[in-house]
């Protein structure tokens, strides 16, 4: 099973900043604001025409204007009103300014003329968005989306740019946080996370789940491997057009039947794909039990079976985890031990700087053991390599002598993400400076937010702040 983890993190510093616009002249508006940032709203059209109006919260006065000129504010220390444009402004939002905010106008003898009703809600934006993805045994693919923080967060998905169908699912919607995708679905996936307040992406770029082998199966007795959750392609033969019939077996079943390249019969379909045309065929969403004997049995034009031939096919688990340790013993030597998880018969073999260990340098163990111990003064880029027909992962340890370094204990891991490990080591890349690129940024914000905060009340120059990150 294999995980990839993605996250994005919006510091609280980005709270500060969320900035939301509405238009509240219709009656019965709907606003929102993020919970620590400001919401603007438009109140009415034009303010030159009403001589006086009056703004109220959930019926409590906080407003009095009268010729444009503002007679009281009972929030003036977070609230702005510019009467030239009618737009009201509220800073530093709480929870408790969510409510009814009712703009109620006079004519000019104080008659109260008209009342206009707006709600305001104040959400919390996202804050976090996890993604998690992992390949099932039969090759599905679970992905999970998850966020922090946001009020009422709502999730989509989309996959190279549009909205997921039900053909790519198997379980799950195109609006729901976890979903399962079927088998051979690859491409750019995104989940959107997003609340009235706020909107966040989170991507990952997906290959198909479990790995493909090949296997050249014209030869009587050839062995072909597969992959547990993967797919094997093996040819059968060089050319079916003078074939007049032939039968696919497994340990003595009929699974196929062909006739003049049409398939007659295909037991095992919905896994298994014949092409006539190159003599190929496929096998998908390996499990232990397609491991077996398999034989094509060919018959000449009259009926009668002209030949047979076996092919033997193992399927196995793809390793998926190795760990390195190393150690330095008291006399100077080094003790390294390479061990793996999940493969099906695992063989490991060890290089030093490029050619295989020698006994010169062996003082345990062998170049095809799992433990071995290296003599003192034996420096270099060790390599461990398990393999087996599957699969092959290498982990590398660069050394110096022990008597250089105080010994200690020095462990590396290397986790197995669907084939492509060096897809994996750049993405981990992208992902952390994508991280840091975030935090310097908010962390710059942040401060010049401060500043601007510090110099405004001060009223006074400032000296220059060096930015440190
Ligand atoms: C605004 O004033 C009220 C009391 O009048 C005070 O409780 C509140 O903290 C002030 N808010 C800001 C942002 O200065
Ligand atoms: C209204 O005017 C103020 C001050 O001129 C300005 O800051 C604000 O952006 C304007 N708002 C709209 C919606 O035009
Ligand atoms: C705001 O108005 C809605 C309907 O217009 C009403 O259901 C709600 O109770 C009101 N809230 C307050 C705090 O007055
Ligand atoms: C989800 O799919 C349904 C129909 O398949 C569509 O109506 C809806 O708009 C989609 N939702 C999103 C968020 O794309
Ligand atoms: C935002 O507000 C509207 C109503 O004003 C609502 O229908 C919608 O579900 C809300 N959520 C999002 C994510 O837009
Ligand atoms: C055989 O043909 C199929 C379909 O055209 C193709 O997918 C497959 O890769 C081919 N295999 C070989 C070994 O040529
Ligand atoms: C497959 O063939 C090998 C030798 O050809 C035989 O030992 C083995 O028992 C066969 N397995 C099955 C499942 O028939
Ligand atoms: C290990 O060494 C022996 C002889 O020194 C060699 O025959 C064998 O191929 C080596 N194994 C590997 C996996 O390199
Ligand atoms: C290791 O190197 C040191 C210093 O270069 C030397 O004194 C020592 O004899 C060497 N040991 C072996 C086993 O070669
Ligand atoms: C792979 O298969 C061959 C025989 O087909 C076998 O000799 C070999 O040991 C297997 N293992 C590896 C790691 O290649």
């Amino acid at each position: 099973m294999e995980a990839v983890l993605g996250l994005i993190v919006m510091l609280l510093g980005l709270s500060h900043g969320v900035e939301t616009h509405c238009d509240g002249r219709q009656d019965g508006a709907q606003c929102y604001g993020a919970l620590g940032g400001s919401v603007e709203i438009k109140l009415m059209d034009s303010t030159s025409k009403i001589p006086r109006y009056h703004l109220l919260k959930n019926s409590l006065k906080i407003l009095d204007v009268r010729k444009k000129k503002i007679l009281s504010n009972i929030i003036q220390n977070r609230s702005l009103f510019f009467p030239s444009n009618g737009t009201f402004r509220l800073n530093y939002l709480s929870r408790t300014d969510s409510g009814n905010y009712s703009l109620k106008t006079f004519d000019s003898d104080g008659k109260a003329s008209d009342e206009q009703t707006l709600h305001l809600f104040v959400q919390a934006p996202v804050s976090s968005v996890l993604l998690v993805s992992e390949c099932l045994s039969q090759g599905e693919r679970r992905v999970s989306c998850s966020s922090e923080g946001g009020d009422s967060p709502q999730y989509s998905w989309t996959l190279d740019g549009r909205t997921l169908t039900d053909a790519e699912l198997l379980s799950g919607n195109n609006e729901t946080n976890v979903i399962t995708l079927k088998q051979h679905v690859s491409g750019h996936l995104v989940c959107s996370v997003r609340n009235n307040v706020s909107n966040v992406f989170i991507e990952h770029r997906m290959s198909t789940c479990g790995v493909e082998t090949y296997c050249d199966g014209r030869q009587d007795g050839a062995r072909c491997y597969g992959a547990l959750g993967g797919s094997v392609e093996i040819k059968l033969m060089d050319s079916t057009s003078k074939i007049p019939r032939y039968h696919l077996l497994k340990n003595s079943l009929k699974i196929l039947d062909v006739r003049k390249k049409k398939i007659l019969s295909n037991i095992i379909e919905h896994k298994f794909l014949f092409f006539p045309s190159n003599g190929t065929f496929r096998l998908n969403y390996l499990s232990r039990t397609d491991s077996g004997n398999y034989s094509l049995k060919t018959f000449d034009s009259d009926g009668k079976a002209s030949d047979e031939q076996t092919l033997h096919l193992f399927v196995q688990a793809p390793v998926s985890s190795v760990l390195l340790v190393s150690e330095c013993l008291s006399q100077g030597e080094r003790r390294v031990s390479c061990s793996s998880e999940g493969g099906d018969s695992p063989q490991y073999s060890w290089t030093l700087d490029g050619h295989t260990l020698t006994d010169a340098e062996l003082l345990s163990g062998n170049n095809e053991s799992n433990i071995i111990t290296l003599k003192q003064n034996v420096s270099g880029r060790l390599v461990c390599s398990v393999r087996n027909n599957v699969s092959n992962v290498f982990i590398e340890h660069r050394m110096s002598t022990c008597g250089d370094s105080i010994s200690g204990i020095q462990t590396s891991r290397w986790v197995y993400e669907n084939n492509s490990l060096l897809m994996c080591g750049l993405r981990a890349v992208v992902v952390i400076l994508l991280l840091i690129g975030i935090s310097i940024y908010f962390a710059w914000k942040k401060k010049k937010h401060d500043k601007a905060e510090v110099s405004a009340e001060e009223r006074q120059t400032a000296n220059p702040q060096e930015l440190t990150v």
